[in-house]
């Protein structure tokens, strides 16, 4: 069979490199891509949002699947486009991407089917919700309402940062549209998981449970960024709880969806805060995570274009459980000097040669090839993976790996896994 990959970051390649594991898989082509992907897969120069040109190509080369890797292009309803034309793709279609391309909908939709989420109010004006932020408890979280690449979400510690806040987002547009309404919620404490599941919308298949790390620094600090390392499986996700999440928040989610018309094919992603009273949703992407994906999927021994192919054609229900080695992993993100803001391209990457091997992929997000020299070419650089028997063991091989590689400014999180570890270790 041949596939087509939509999106070209580290998610994208940990995709297209699990699945060319696949015997099925004939030819693997990735749109746009990245100069890690080129490796693998035929790059094809289509940018990940334009629906017609890649509805036309899945057409004119006869590919078998299509699976769709950022929430920008579900969000525009490619599926609903690839859909009309008979041809298969893996991903949920327009409406049922508004669970992560509209925070409003998500909240209400939560607030309206019971599902477990921190309290909150929508604003679509300056002054209302400056109003509201006098008689709140400190830290409050306020939320642009649409997509910002991971960075809308701002915590505020006092009333001044939550004033600048909103008139940051609603005034100064610093998210754009995305941010003409917020959405304010209560600040959860806890743990947080990432729970990514295959669902057909009927059937629901988790994966094991991760942890992303989203801001740039280490010790938690600093600005939100799309995610600057993972570990998988998490310590705090066993299988009790596991069974909560399912039972309260992914078939309540998949059973809402479905009351309100909606069919949910593709993977489901939940980002959770585990409270003292149970898991709370803080957030749903309707896509794999990344850089979840870089840790979870090389822990996945089960052939993904199968369950991908059942997640399609609704046979989830007859598929076996999936079958997961029994280790841990770790993707350390190495991202450009300035991310999450402005960044320089175009910088030279050595040691990258000797930093491949089989027990340790390095996917990449942003480089590409320029006259035999790989360059960086975005804001996250590269996702260096370790596996091993445990946490620290991966760990150690990531950073062994992270050693290797060098760009000028390159900036990684020394803390990736250092909480779980540290618990692990009775710390
Ligand atoms: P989101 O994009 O909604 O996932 O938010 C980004 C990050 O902000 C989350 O991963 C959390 O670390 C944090 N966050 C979001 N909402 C809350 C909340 N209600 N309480 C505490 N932290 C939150
Ligand atoms: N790691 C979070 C995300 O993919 O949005």
């Amino acid at each position: 069979m041949k596939l087509l990959i939509i999106g070209s970051g580290g998610r994208e390649h940990a995709l297209a490199w699990k699945l060319k594991q696949s015997r099925k898989v004939d030819k693997i082509f990735c749109a746009p891509g990245n100069g890690g992907i080129a490796q693998i897969a035929k790059c094809v120069n289509i940018p990940a949002d334009n629906i017609r040109s890649l509805v036309d190509f899945a057409q004119r080369n006869k590919i078998g699947l299509t699976v769709v890797g950022p929430e920008v292009a579900l969000a525009k309803g490619i599926v609903d486009e690839f859909q009309k034309k008979r041809l298969k793709i893996f991903g949920p279609e327009k409406k049922a991407a508004q669970l992560e391309s509209s925070k409003v909908f998500s909240k209400e939709f939560m607030k309206k089917y019971h599902i477990p989420t921190a309290p909150f109010r929508v604003f679509s004006t300056v002054a209302e919700a400056i109003g509201f932020c006098n008689a709140v408890e400190f830290p409050i979280v306020i939320k642009a309402e649409g997509l910002a690449a991971g960075k809308g979400v701002i915590i505020a510690r006092d009333k001044d940062e939550a004033v600048r806040s909103i008139e940051n987002i609603m005034l100064k547009k610093v998210f754009g549209n995305a941010g003409k309404r917020i959405v304010i919620e209560s600040f959860l404490r806890g743990q947080e998981a990432s729970i990514m599941a295959f669902t057909d919308g009927k059937t629901v298949v988790p994966m094991l449970s991760s942890q992303d790390h989203k801001q740039a620094y280490d010790g938690d600090r600093g600005p939100n960024t799309g995610g600057m390392g993972a570990y998988c499986p998490t310590t705090i996700v066993d299988d009790d709880l596991m069974e909560q999440i399912r039972d309260y928040v992914l078939l309540p989610t998949i059973n809402g969806l479905h009351q309100e018309g909606i069919t949910y094919k593709g993977v489901l992603y939940v980002g959770l805060m585990i409270t003292e009273s149970g898991p709370k949703v803080v957030e749903y992407n309707c896509r794999f995570g990344d850089p979840e994906t870089q840790a979870v999927l090389p822990l996945m021994k089960t052939d993904l274009l199968e369950v991908m192919m059942a997640t399609v054609n609704q046979k989830l229900a007859s598929l076996s459980a999936l079958d997961w080695r029994h280790e841990s992993a770790a993707c350390v993100v190495m991202a450009s000097k300035g991310y999450p803001a402005k960044y320089q391209k175009g910088i030279k990457i050595s040691g990258l040669q000797n930093a491949t091997d089989n027990a340790c992929p390095v996917f990449h997000a942003g480089t590409q090839k320029k006259d035999n020299q790989w360059v960086t070419s975005g804001g996250r650089v590269l996702g260096v993976v370790g596996i091993d028997k445990n946490l620290k063991l991966a760990l150690n091989r990531a950073y062994k790996t992270v050693n290797k590689v060098r760009f000028q400014g390159a900036m990684f999180r020394r803390d990736i896994g250092a909480k779980a570890l540290s618990k692990q270790e009775g710390t």
